[in-house]
C-alpha cells in the first residue's frame, strides 16, 4: 500500500513538489473516474489511489481549494466559477480547462492519476486526450460508475467532508472516530455547500444533459469500463480491481 501523498500540485501551486514524492511505478494507472454526482467517485478515488499508488486529482477538491484562497489571489474567473459550484452548475469549460493545463504535470507523474470529476463535457473530454497526447501519455480507462438515484440522494445528504485534508465521511456508512473530526488529520468535518436538496437536483440535471453523454464518448474510444456503485465501498473497490484486471494485469 502506498503512502498519501499531500496532493499539494494539484490542490494548492502548481510548482509545488507534493509530500511524500509519488513513487515511480513500472506500471503507473492513468485512470477517469465518472458517473453522477454522490456515487462515490472520491471514495474509490481514495480506495484505488492507495492500491495502485495513483494520485487522486479531484477538479472539484482543486476549485474549493481555491475558494480558500484570499480574494487578491484568485482570478476573476475563479470567482465567477465559484458562485457556479455553490448552487450545483458546472464552471465554464474554459476556467477548468486553464486549471487543469495549469496542473499538467500531475497527468504526467510518474506515480500515474485518478482523474475524478474531470472530464465533465464533451469539450473537456477533447481537451483532455489532447493534453495527454502533447504529454506522450496514455489513458488506460474510464470506469464508469451507475447507481440508484435514491441510494446516491441518501450518499449525498449524509456526507462530511473535512475542509482541510478533502477526506470523505458519511454520518451513517462510513462515520469517522470522533464525531465531527477528520480521522487522518483532525480537523473539523463539515457538510458542503453544494449537498443541499435544492443544489443537488441542479446537479443532477447538469449531469444527465452534459456528463452523460461522455460515456457514448468514451466507449467509441474503446476506453469505457462499467461498474456498478450497488453495495459497501470495499465491495465496490473489490468489484473495480476485477474490471481493471479484466482488462490488463496490475503491477
Ligand atoms: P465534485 O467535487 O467533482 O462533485 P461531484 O461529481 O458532484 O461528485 P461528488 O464529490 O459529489 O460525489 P462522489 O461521486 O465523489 O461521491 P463521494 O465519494 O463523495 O464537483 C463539485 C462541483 O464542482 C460540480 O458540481 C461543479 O460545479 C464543479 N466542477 C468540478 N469539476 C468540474 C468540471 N470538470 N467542469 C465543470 N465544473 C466542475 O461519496 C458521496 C457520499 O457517499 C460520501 O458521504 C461517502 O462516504 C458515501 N459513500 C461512498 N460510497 C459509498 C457506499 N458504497 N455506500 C454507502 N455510502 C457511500
Amino acid at each position: 500500500m502506498s503512502p498519501r501523498t499531500d496532493r499539494a500540485a494539484w490542490l494548492h501551486d502548481p510548482a509545488a513538489t507534493c509530500n511524500p514524492a509519488p513513487d515511480s511505478r513500472t506500471r503507473p494507472w492513468r485512470l477517469v473516474l465518472l458517473g453522477p454526482p454522490g456515487v462515490g467517485k472520491g471514495t474509490q478515488a481514495e480506495l484505488l489511489g492507495e492500491h495502485l499508488g495513483a494520485c487522486h486529482l479531484s477538479t472539484g477538491d482543486a476549485l474549493r481549494a481555491a475558494k480558500c484562497l484570499p480574494a487578491d489571489q484568485r482570478s476573476a474567473a475563479l470567482s465567477d466559477a465559484l458562485q457556479y459550484i455553490s448552487r450545483g452548475k458546472l464552471a465554464p469549460d474554459s476556467t477548468v480547462l486553464a486549471m487543469v493545463r495549469e496542473r499538467s504535470r500531475c497527468l504526467s507523474c510518474q506515480g500515474g492519476f485518478l482523474l475524478d470529476g474531470f472530464p465533465r463535457t464533451v469539450t473537456q473530454a477533447e481537451a483532455l486526450l489532447g493534453m495527454l497526447r502533447d504529454l506522450g501519455v496514455t489513458l488506460d480507462g474510464v470506469i464508469d460508475y451507475h447507481l440508484r438515484l435514491d441510494e446516491i440522494v441518501t450518499r449525498l445528504a449524509g456526507r462530511r467532508t473535512c475542509a482541510s485534508c478533502k477526506a470523505v465521511y458519511h454520518v451513517a456508512s462510513r462515520p469517522p472516530r470522533v464525531d465531527g473530526q477528520c480521522d487522518q488529520c483532525g480537523a473539523a468535518l463539515s457538510q458542503r455547500d453544494d449537498d443541499r436538496p435544492e443544489a443537488i437536483t441542479v446537479r443532477m440535471e447538469a449531469y444527465a444533459r452534459s456528463t452523460a453523454p461522455l460515456t457514448g464518448y468514451f466507449r467509441d474510444q474503446g476506453l469505457l469500463l462499467t461498474v456498478s456503485a450497488d453495495g459497501s465501498p470495499d465491495t465496490i473497490f473489490q468489484r473495480t480491481l476485477q474490471t481493471l484486471t479484466s482488462r490488463q494485469d496490475l503491477t
